[in-house]
């Protein structure tokens, strides 16, 4: 991009600039500046080979170059710039990496009488506790954000140019104004540091008295890490963005005087209510930052098999469920073998947010403090539920008969998925919801408890739907019933009699009515057979396979994809069958065997509906044509899994044909090669057991959903014995 890069300022971020320009081949050569009292840096940095040159005069250090990023703490901008000016180039692209942007537009407005042209204000949000160009690092910027504040003068040549430029060290670039810039950072950057230094500053001065540093743990370490950062350059950065900083150190003290009160008055609840608030609150913040910026990629070498014995993670239907009966019953509910996996999580949390004390998850383990039917309260702010569907459709029943207004949000596959197909029946019994034009999430739901019952004729087979009817029916006057068209999963019905609110099931039209009331229970959440089905497929298909697979879930609504496996051959044996809770559990051990294609019964799709991506895969591996029809409902899941399937399937060297309503494969052998899993934790865990038949090694990108039904999937396969890795970024 640059034969000259000219960095002003060769500390951390200078320093990492100049190494990741030239890792990245964006320049041919760095020069740089500094003063004489940063001599001696200058040198390092040149033994390092960090830069080719370094002059104390600005002349010679930025003839020639085409790129100049100033690098120093935002005080000294003011000046440097002074020092630039007589040397600007009309073609040269200018920067600053500066924490603060109102600081540095006000210094060149001052120096130059228009505001220049060819100067992009910029701000990588990267850094280290570490400064001086001895830390500097070839990967900051990798991964991280990089915000550009072009003013109105900006040149969009030159905008577009620092974008690439950022965009080659690895960074992915935002554009905001000006002074937002500085508002944000100001609540997210400055005031946490103030704090950092303040209450290190307090405590150190205690320390000197009493030496209760000694005893300081891992919870002052995490909160105090930034106070180790650079004092000058902090200093600068307070003093350019006070006016921004000021109102917001008001706002903290505020908040410190409330909680002082609490407890000065023993406001147990209301203290509770603040942290959990808190908690939610970063929580959804990690969420929301996970899904943008992590990555994760699994790789399996061909080799593996599975054998032993494993329990998989608790059902992820039934888990939703118990936190959603859990919290509306009255009395305490206690879980266990509960889904510690994102979905179910933000069911939880969702609930937390409407005031239900909730303990846990610990080891699989929650108490619910049931707040009774109409004891929920508005949440705060929209309740985030990341990837899950089940989460948003079934709250999305309850809400409508609140008297309070509630908002769900969702990530970018769940703000894609249909939801009309719950509003509109809501919309019958007389709930009031606003979506967006699509019919898609973000869903409000206003508050109105006067829902009344209606019949149902369900044009599509979802378990989802029933449950978002069943769940309103609790509030609503007189009978809601719905008529399905084949049989689906029925844990919403069979956990409604657990917490003692009858159900009534006549053949395919189940039926309830408002008790007012549902009494807490405990609940033992099954192995979820979703989730064994991946071993089910892949201890098939593997040579030397042969695997136990505990305490699994074989309610009859959610056995299609053993019926399959065995019609297709499949070595699957059934023991210790019990009832657990209200639902069928058993030990399910199964052993390698050639599996033949079939033409898969419609009469199995709802019953299998999560399970066809990896009986997709054990087509691919079967001999002969396996044929699915009747399945459109999987275009609509977390991915098109029809599509996507059939795009990796075809990556693989399969002759997988999508058609409207489901899939025509031609199995046999299946290749190594590269998949994109479009963020659905069922494509990624399918293809990772493709892994276990094929000759070359199968990369699978972004896996990182895989937590949302299945956490620790990559260790606990690997103890069985596939050959698979995972990697961030
Ligand atoms: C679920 C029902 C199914 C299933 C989903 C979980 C449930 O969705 O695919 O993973 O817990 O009720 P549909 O109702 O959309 O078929």
């Amino acid at each position: 991009m640059f034969n000259k890069l000219c960095i002003i300022g060769v500390g951390l971020i200078g320093g990492s600039i100049a190494r990741a320009a030239r890792e990245n081949k964006l320049c041919t050569q760095v020069s740089a500046f500094g003063r004489e009292q940063d001599l001696a840096n200058l040198q390092q940095a040149l033994a390092l080979q960090v830069i080719d040159s370094y002059s104390l005069e600005m002349e010679e250090a930025v003839t020639d170059a085409d790129c100049v990023i100033i690098a120093t703490p935002v005080g000294a901008m003011p000046d440097i710039l002074q020092q630039l000016a007589p040397y600007w180039s009309e073609h040269v692209l200018y920067m600053d990496a500066g924490s603060t942007k109102g600081s540095v537009v006000e210094a060149l407005g001052i120096i130059f009488t228009t505001l220049p042209d060819n100067f992009v204000p910029a701000h990588p949000i990267a850094g280290e506790e570490k400064s001086g160009v001895d830390a500097a690092l070839v990967d900051l910027f990798q991964q991280k954000r990089v915000i550009l504040t072009p003013c109105a003068q900006t040149d969009k040549k030159f905008l577009q140019l620092a974008k690439q430029f950022w965009q080659g060290l690895g960074s992915s670039v935002s554009e905001m104004q000006v002074a937002q810039h500085d508002t944000v950072l100001a609540a997210t950057s400055h005031l946490p540091h103030i704090m950092a230094f303040a209450l290190v500053d307090l405590l150190g001065r205690k320390d000197e008295q009493e030496e209760i540093f000694k005893y300081a743990a891992g919870g002052f370490k995490d909160l105090t890490r930034i106070a180790s950062s650079d004092p000058t350059m902090w200093q600068d950065i307070c003093m350019a963005n006070k006016q921004h900083i000021i109102p917001l150190i008001e706002q903290l003290c505020s908040e410190l005087e409330t909680v002082k009160h609490m407890l000065q008055d023993n406001q147990a609840q209301a203290l509770h209510d603040t942290f959990t608030y808190a908690r939610n609150a970063r929580q959804r913040f990690l969420d929301q930052h996970n899904n943008m910026n992590q990555s994760i990629t699994f790789t399996i070498q061909p080799g593996g098999h599975l054998q032993g014995q494993v329990r998989v993670p608790g059902d992820k239907s039934i888990s939703h469920r118990s936190i959603m009966l859990g919290s509306l019953a009255e009395g305490v509910t206690h879980v266990s073998g509960f889904l510690e996996g994102d979905d179910a999580l933000a069911t939880l949390r969702a609930f937390q947010s409407m005031g239900v004390k909730i303990e846990g998850p610990e080891n699989g383990k929650v108490t619910i403090n049931g707040v009774g039917l109409d004891g929920l309260l508005a949440p705060k702010e929209p309740i985030y539920l990341g990837n899950s569907g089940t989460s948003m459709r079934l709250i999305c029943g309850l809400l409508a008969g609140q008297k309070f207004d509630a908002t769900l949000t969702g990530d970018k596959s769940l703000s894609g998925r249909p939801m009309r197909r719950v509003t509109d029946p809501l919309a019958k019994m007389g709930a009031v919801i606003e979506s967006t034009e699509n019919g898609t999430a973000p869903l409000t739901i206003r508050g109105q408890s006067n829902l009344q019952g209606i019949h149902y004729d369900m044009p599509i087979a979802s378990a989802q739907v029933k449950s978002c009817l069943l769940l309103a029916g609790l509030y609503a006057r007189g009978e809601t019933s719905v008529t399905e068209p084949t049989p689906t999963r029925d844990h919403t019905e069979r956990m409604l009699s657990g917490f003692s609110h009858p159900v009534k099931q006549d053949g395919n039209k189940v039926t309830i009515s408002r008790q007012g009331k549902l009494v807490a229970t405990d609940i033992d959440v099954p192995s979820d057979i979703s989730s064994a089905a991946f071993f089910l497929v892949g201890a098939s298909i593997a040579e030397n396979s042969d695997l136990t697979l505990q305490h699994v879930g074989i309610n009859p609504t959610r056995t299609g994809v053993i019926n399959i496996l065995q019609l297709m051959g499949a070595n699957i044996e059934l023991f210790n069958q019990r009832i657990v809770g209200g639902e069928p559990v058993a030990d399910i051990r199964v052993r390698s065997a050639a599996l033949k294609g079939i033409a898969i019964p419609e009469e199995f799709v709802a019953l299998a509906i999560d399970e066809f991506p990896v009986l997709f895969v054990a087509a691919a591996c079967a001999d002969g044509t396996t044929t699915l029809t009747g399945a459109k409902e999987l275009r609509v899941k977390e991915s098109d899994r029809i599509q996507v399937m059939a795009d990796g399937l075809q990556i693989l060297g399969v002759d997988a044909q999508p058609t409207d309503d489901g899939m025509v494969i031609n199995g046999g052998s299946i290749g190594g090669g590269t998949v994109v899993s479009h963020g659905d934790h069922r494509i990624a865990m399918a293809f990772s057991m493709a892994g276990l038949r094929t000759t070359a090694p199968i990369v699978i990108q972004d896996c990182e959903n895989v937590n949302t039904s299945f956490p620790g999937f990559v260790s606990l396969t690997s103890g069985l014995g596939l050959n698979i890795s995972s990697e961030e970024g």
